[in-house]
């Protein structure tokens, strides 16, 4: 069962998503960390449980996202969404914070992660017009063919 989204369980999937996820990201920076450390053993067991996690994160995610709602336009759609928020809300809020706090190497960082989030998110717009425009010809044709099916079928 999908979990209903004004539910706290919702909420609680997004959070242990999150931090799962998170779990994953840092324990393959760990593993980087070991390895330039000189310490290989500890390096594939941070990137082995780093596995599991991506493993729990979707786990959660499949809670998250019904099956039956997830086209390729809706992936495309909330892949746009998610960057476009890091490119004009996150981020440059993030940035003026720094900015603020006197932290010019954060203001940067964030600077620059907010332009790639914006390539990003025009990588998933031009996919979702390509997307729309080939289903469109795909469409046409399958018209055309039903179309041909049926004066053969006809006798025509
Ligand atoms: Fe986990
Ligand atoms: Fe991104």
């Amino acid at each position: 069962m999908t979990a209903f989204s004004s539910t706290q369980t919702f909420k609680n999937l997004e959070a242990a998503f999150g931090g799962e996820s998170m779990a994953n990201r840092k324990y393959l920076f760990f593993a980087k960390k070991a390895r330039e450390l000189g310490n290989e053993e500890i390096a594939k067991l941070f990137e082995e449980t780093a596995a599991q996690e991506t493993q729990h994160a979707f786990a959660h995610l499949d809670l998250i996202f019904a099956k039956e709602t997830l086209t390729i336009e809706r992936i495309l759609e909330l892949a746009e969404n998610g960057e476009r928020y890091e490119n004009m809300k996150m981020y440059p809020e993030f940035e003026q914070q720094a900015i603020a706090e006197g932290d010019a190497e954060a203001a940067h960082e964030f600077r620059e992660q907010a332009e790639e989030s914006k390539e990003h998110a025009e990588i998933f717009a031009k996919a979702a017009k390509r997307f729309g425009a080939l289903k469109r010809v795909e469409g046409i044709h399958a018209d055309r063919y039903l179309a041909a099916l049926k004066n053969v079928k006809a006798g025509k």
